[in-house]
């Protein structure tokens, strides 16, 4: 009798060792089947020049674009009179996510490419406009004024009940210390250092630490 049971006893732990090596060979199989064909489609996109489609992940070039600078933007702590403040930022923008307006004379022939880049690649303190030079966030954008026009003008061009929204709000970090989410779209928000590091950037959201490029390594994306 005892002999008996021993022996089911084996048979079914036999069963069930099967059974478990079974459906982990299947559970990785369909695991790194779905992964695959999650690059495969990404890559796809990429190849046909489409992976805008997928914005806030495909912008490494962009995010790196000041790399080389960082340092040189964590030393730029001298504040000036001119510091900007996060009002001073929306008050150049129609509404959150707007090109601001061109706060400084123009040629009429500068167009952009440049005409623009020598100081807004590189940012830096320009004696005549008393200011340091807000760098470019989207430095593969060169037709500069397709976007950014002077103001030429206070008066409307026609009457219009258009109110401008409140930008989303900062602070929202998980506990006391940790990093706080990115709380704005990507769109044209690229190279995160151009507003976030250095003497151009706005008091309220100058990064600490200008030096830790791979920002998206621990500051997530907020939807
Ligand atoms: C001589 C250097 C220099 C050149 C050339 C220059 N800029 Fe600027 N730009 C500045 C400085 C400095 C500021 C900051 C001015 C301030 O805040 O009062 C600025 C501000 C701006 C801003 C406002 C950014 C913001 O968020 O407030 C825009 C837009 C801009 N420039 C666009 C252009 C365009 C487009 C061109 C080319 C047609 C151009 N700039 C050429 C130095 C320059
Ligand atoms: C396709 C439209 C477009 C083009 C072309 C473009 N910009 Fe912009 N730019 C924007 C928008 C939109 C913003 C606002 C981004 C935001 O605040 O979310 C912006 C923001 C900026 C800022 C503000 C950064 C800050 O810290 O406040 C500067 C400076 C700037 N652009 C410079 C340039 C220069 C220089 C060029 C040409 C070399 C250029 N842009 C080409 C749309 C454009
Ligand atoms: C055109 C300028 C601009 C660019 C480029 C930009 N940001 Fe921001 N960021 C802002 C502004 C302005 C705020 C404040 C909220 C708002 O008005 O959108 C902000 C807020 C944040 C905050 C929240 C800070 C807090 O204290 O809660 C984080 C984190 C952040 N951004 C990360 C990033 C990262 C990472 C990138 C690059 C992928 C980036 N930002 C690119 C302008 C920018
Ligand atoms: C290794 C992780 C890490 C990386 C990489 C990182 N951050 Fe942060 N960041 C943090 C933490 C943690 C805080 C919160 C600091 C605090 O509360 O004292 C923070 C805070 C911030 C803030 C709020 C203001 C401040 O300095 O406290 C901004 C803005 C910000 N980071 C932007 C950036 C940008 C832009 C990059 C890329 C150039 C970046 N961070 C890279 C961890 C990181």
């Amino acid at each position: 009798m005892k002999k008996e049971i021993s022996e089911s006893r084996i048979v079914f732990i036999g069963i069930c060792v099967v059974m478990m090596a079974t459906s982990i060979f299947i559970f990785t199989k369909s695991l790194s089947q779905e992964r695959s064909s999650i690059s495969n489609e990404l890559f796809a996109k990429k190849v046909s020049g489409t992976e805008a489609v997928f914005p806030d992940i495909a912008q490494e070039k962009e995010v790196f674009a000041l790399a080389g600078k960082a340092k040189l933007l964590g030393k730029q702590s001298t504040y000036s009179s001119s510091e900007r403040t996060l009002s001073n930022f929306y008050k150049r923008r129609a509404y959150p996510g707007a090109p601001p307006k061109i706060p400084h004379e123009v040629q009429p022939d500068m167009v952009g490419g440049n005409n623009c880049l020598t100081c807004h690649d590189n940012g830096g303190y320009v004696a005549k406009f008393s200011a340091y030079t807000p760098v470019t966030p989207h430095p593969g954008m060169e037709n500069c004024r397709q976007c950014h026009v002077p103001e030429t003008t206070d008066a409307l061009f026609q009457e219009t009940d258009w109110n401008t929204f409140d930008p989303p709000e900062i602070g929202h970090s998980a506990l006391h210390g940790s990093p706080p989410p990115i709380p704005h779209s990507l769109q044209l928000r690229g190279n995160c250092l151009a507003c976030h590091g250095g003497a151009a950037a706005v008091r309220e959201i100058r990064s600490s630490h200008p030096e830790r490029i791979n920002c998206r390594q621990c500051h997530v994306y907020m939807k």
